[in-house]
Parts: C-alpha cells; structure tokens; sequence
C-alpha cells in the first residue's frame, strides 16, 4: 500500500538542514501505524513526503504502487482527494463553514451532487455521534467534537490511506479516547490503511505497530499484539530508552 524506499531530507536555506536519513518503510493494507519520536526528529517531515505536501530530496515514496511526486499539478490534485485522507492536530476546519459544510467540502471540490454528498455526510456523522452538531459553527463546538468532525471530513471520499498528525494533541484525555477509538473502529470497519503520528503513548497504543526515529532515523519498531496495556507499557520503555524533551514526557499519560 505504501512503501518509503530510501528516503532523505534536507531543508535547504542559508544553513541545509538533513531532517531525515535513508529511511525504508513498508505499510501493508488495513494496517495501522503509529510514527514516534522526539520533537524534532523529523515525524511530521516524513508524514507531509507521504501527505505530497512535500518532496523527498532524495529515495522514492510510492503509493499503491505510484509516485504522487511525479505526477502534474491537477494529477496530483486529484490523487490527494482520491487517495488520501489528512487530520490535522488544529482540525484545520474552516471558521465561517458549518460542520456539514465542512465535512462535505472535499466532495464540492469534486462535483458530487449537494444531495449525495448531504446523505454520506449524515450517514458518518451518525457513525462518529456528531449528527447533533452538524448546523454548528466550528466556534460553537468543543475540541473534542472538532477533531471528529475533521475525521469524518477525511473519511467522506473513503480514502485509502488516511495520515494523521497529532490529532490528539488538543485533546483532553477522554476525548483523545474517543477519538482513536473511532479512529481504530474506521480501521476495522472500512480497512482504511492508517498512518499516525503522536507523542502520546496512549494514542499510539491503538496502534498494530509504532516506529520509532531519532535524528532523522529509523530507531525501532514494535508490535501490538492482542494486549493494548502491555503493547502501551512496552511504547513507554522504548521512549525512554530513546530519550528526548520534556515535551514528550508531559504527554506520557498513564
Ligand atoms: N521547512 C523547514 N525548513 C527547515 N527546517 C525544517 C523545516 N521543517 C522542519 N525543519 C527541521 O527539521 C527537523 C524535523 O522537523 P519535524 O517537523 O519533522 O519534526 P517532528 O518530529 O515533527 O517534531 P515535533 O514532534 O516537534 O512536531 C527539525 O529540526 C526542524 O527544525
Ligand atoms: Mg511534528
């Protein structure tokens, strides 16, 4: 489904900066994985690369079998809609739109008709418990409400892929719990292949799998297996053998 072949990074500017070496990475369909590391060590730079928001300096980064980063500018386009889903830790929703209006939004860009697009809206937010919310101005709703409502908003076009950057970072704990429940549910339920990146050892531990880097790098990687305490314990030991700021342990909830 995704596959990272030797990928580097380096930020040119007055002084070049190397955010990111040699990285090699494989996701299978319908899994769910989870990116860690410190502030810093290049997580959201290998997300945005894969999100085409970016461009690797040098490797190769191919999904479902294609390179997004050599397609034309209206190709590419179409592939981000088509293929990929984006939630964002400041829900990046649009402040003058209702919820629906924005949950429907990237379906508009695509021509769908207003009924069609109004009855898929209605039938995730029924799923993600917002349809009480949906003629609400994103000011009138709470963080919590605002991060499904931006979930539901890149579930609308099914994407194949869905990538996430700290989606709980706003979140207090109960809905940081809400959210990735449904986030693993949409998994389940819809085989939505998942790419998470969080400093939250609890968030990550819905995960089937968490890589870690550091500086740029692969660290390690390890599994969940049919126990998500045991799997979050074992994401604790390995962020503290890994080290990092008080950032990251501020976010180790227990
Ligand atoms: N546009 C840019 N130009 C130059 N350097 C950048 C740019 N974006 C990021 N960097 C640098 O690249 C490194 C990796 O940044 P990145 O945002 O990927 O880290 P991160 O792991 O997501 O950190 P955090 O956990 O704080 O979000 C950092 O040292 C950062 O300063
Ligand atoms: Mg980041």
């Amino acid at each position: 489904m995704l596959k990272v072949k030797q990928v580097s990074k380096i930020y040119e500017g007055k002084i070049a900066y190397r955010a990111l070496t040699d990285i090699n990475l494989t996701i299978d369909e319908g899994e769910f994985v989870g990116i860690m590391g410190p502030s810093g060590s290049g997580k959201t730079t290998l997300l945005n690369m894969i999100a085409t928001i970016d461009e690797p300096t040098t490797g190769e980064i191919l999904i479902n079998e294609r390179n997004p980063h050599i397609l034309k500018k209206e190709e590419l386009a179409q592939f981000r809609r088509r293929e990929l889903g984006f939630v964002f830790q400041d829900f990046n929703l649009l402040h003058t739109l209702t919820v629906e209006e924005n949950i429907v939004l990237p379906l508009t860009l695509d021509g769908k008709k207003v009924k069609d697009m109004k009855e898929k809206a209605y039938e995730i937010a029924e799923k993600l418990g917002i349809t009480g919310i949906m003629k609400k101005r994103t000011y009138e709703i709470s963080g919590g409400q605002a991060q499904r409502a931006a979930v539901a908003r890149a579930m609308i076009h099914t994407p194949k892929l869905l990538l996430a950057d700290e989606p709980t970072g706003n979140l207090d704990s109960k809905s940081s719990k809400d959210v990735m429940e449904m986030l693993e549910s949409i998994n389940k339920t819809e085989k939505t292949t998942m790419m998470l990146v969080t400093h939250d050892a609890q968030a990550a531990s819905y995960c089937n799998r968490v890589i870690f880097i550091r500086d740029g790098k692969f660290y390690s990687e390890i599994h969940r297996g049919d126990n998500r305490q045991a799997f979050f314990q074992k994401i604790i030991d390995t962020l503290s053998l890994l080290g990092g700021d008080a950032h990251d342990l501020s976010s180790v909830r227990v």
